[in-house]
């Protein structure tokens, strides 16, 4: 066993302490002078507004079936009865997915049951109640979600954005 006396220890010790004070100053004035990072991939994209439907003619867990940010985007829409994280509308209960599975592209359909949109081909299931959230099966990635508005005026529901790429896609928007 190597033995060390004290006198060693604090000598080789205060000479590293030293360099991390004398380093500090360095990394400080690195970091104040270099610029923020780019989110690498995250670009502000310049998506249409739709208007998809009045709150009003929803009914509750019955989807609306649209298309979204384009015709060959199929998605849906549904009222869920309580509040739900993203929700919009004035129960904080509407969401809207993309309805392409992100595993392989089949469309997934909505069970009322419970509640889940359900893909046919490899059995994958999301949860419309929790962003889209991929529950079990192939998939590895939620369902992508479309970014609604509620305009209280005129009761209308818009979709206004994607987050999320479309299965299929490089850009959600062609
Ligand atoms: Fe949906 Fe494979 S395409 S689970």
């Amino acid at each position: 066993m190597i033995s060390i006396s004290r006198r060693v220890f604090l000598k080789v010790g205060g000479g590293i302490a030293a360099g991390a004070v004398i380093g500090v100053p360095h990394l400080t004035q690195a970091a104040a002078t270099t610029p923020e990072p780019q989110v690498i991939g995250r670009v502000n994209l310049p998506y249409p507004m739709k208007a998809i439907i009045n709150a009003q003619k929803l009914q509750v867990n019955t989807p609306v079936s649209f298309f979204y940010p384009d015709a060959s985007s199929p998605c849906a829409l549904i009222k869920m009865g309580a509040p739900v994280p993203g929700g919009i509308g004035p129960e904080r209960d509407i969401v809207a997915y993309s309805t392409l599975c992100t595993h392989m592209g089949c469309p997934v359909t909505y069970d009322a049951g419970p509640r889940v949109f359900k893909c046919p081909c490899h059995f994958s299931i999301f949860d419309p109640e929790n962003t889209g959230q991929m529950v079990s099966g192939q998939a590895t990635e939620n369902l992508p979600s479309i970014v609604l508005e509620y305009n209280s005026n005129d009761d209308s529901v818009r979709a206004v954005a994607v987050e999320g790429l479309i299965y299929g896609r490089q850009s959600n928007l062609l």
